[in-house]
């Protein structure tokens, strides 16, 4: 199938540093197991925002930065071919794994592309879905966007999502502690991709634009952001906001993105999120927010953002 989909990428791209694999390899065990894992009703934002439209098809999806493929395996029960694509080496490799090999989903319904958002090989016009999950940051958004929508059927969705570090309910302590570890990790995190990323990271994807030419019914759903957009702000780096008066923002909490936590949890997500700082720069903080926790789990919520949007007819 997908390769009728697929024209032949050219071979003269310069390499490109792309975010992500950039601050160090990424140990995708680690990722899948200590990362907060897509429930159901996430899924279900974007199948029923998509299915909600007259004549929309369910043929192609495309999972852009799809990584490992997390998302891609979830696509792959809805959609009839999946493509899957991501810039950094090997991903694509690690992802068939994961997807044929360990998930026996059949090879037949995927393509695996090198790519990066902005410059795809898909055609125009053959998609109907877009994901976009936990990449757009380490990407330049408004030529992602506008690939994005040449690759879309008319009334085809994109979805651009972005979850934060969870935030600590209950334990004022450790909620101390844990924001200090995250201000270090943002001080430590410097350098023109990763700058970019918090530029765009901070604002909750508000710096995305989605001109009215090209899209519309663009909804931007907020979960667990408790109606401010706080809870993504990491740091002082941000972008002006581009947020349309036609556009809907919707505000919702979902226990699907809490979850009861030990040191030991917090100690493994906090290891999948870049640059690895030496223990001794934080001993304190950790010590804090051991000390806080008393044994014990704790709750902590993540706020999460999905902007959905149609490409226009
Ligand atoms: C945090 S992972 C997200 C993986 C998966 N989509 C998920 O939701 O778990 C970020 C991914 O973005 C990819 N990436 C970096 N730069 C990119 C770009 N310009 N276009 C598309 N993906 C990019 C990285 O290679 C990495 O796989």
């Amino acid at each position: 199938m997908t390769t009728a989909l697929v024209s032949n990428p050219s071979t003269d791209v310069p390499a490109k540093e792309h975010g992500f694999s950039a601050l160090g390899p990424a140990d995708w065990s680690e990722y899948i197991a200590n990362r907060p894992a897509y429930p159901p009703s996430f899924f279900q934002r974007i199948y029923d925002y998509h299915g909600h439209k007259s004549g929309v098809t369910w043929s192609v999806a495309h999972d852009v930065g799809a990584g490992c493929g997390i998302i891609s395996s979830v696509l792959a029960n809805r959609f009839d071919n999946v493509i899957v694509s991501d810039p950094n080496d090997g991903y694509g490799t690690i992802a068939r794994d994961l997807l044929v090999e360990k998930a026996l989903l059949p090879e037949s319904k995927f393509s695996f592309l090198q790519e990066a958002a902005e410059e795809s090989s898909v055609e125009s016009g053959t998609v109907d879905m877009i994901t976009a999950c936990e990449c757009i940051h380490w990407t330049t958004p408004d030529i992602a966007i506008r690939e994005f929508g040449r690759q879309l059927r008319a009334d085809g969705t994109l979805a651009i999502t972005y979850y934060t570090r969870p935030l600590i309910e209950a334990n004022e302590g450790a909620s101390r502690a844990w924001k200090a570890i995250w201000g270090t990790l943002s001080k430590k995190n410097r350098g023109v991709l990763v700058d970019k990323a918090y530029n765009i990271a901070n604002t909750a994807l508000e710096s995305l634009e989605f001109p009215e030419e090209g899209w519309e019914t663009v909804k931007r759903i907020y979960i667990n952001s408790q109606g401010t957009l706080d809870g993504f702000i990491l740091d002082d780096r941000t972008s002006e906001s581009k947020v349309k008066e036609s556009e809907e923002r919707i505000w919702v909490e979902d226990e699907d993105w809490c979850d009861m936590c030990d040191i030991e949890w917090f100690r493994a997500y906090y290891a999948t999120w870049a640059p690895h700082i030496p223990k001794y720069e934080m001993r304190d903080s950790w010590e804090e927010l051991e000390r806080a926790l008393e044994g014990k789990k704790v709750k902590v919520r993540t706020p999460n953002v999905m902007v959905l949007a149609t490409r226009r007819a």
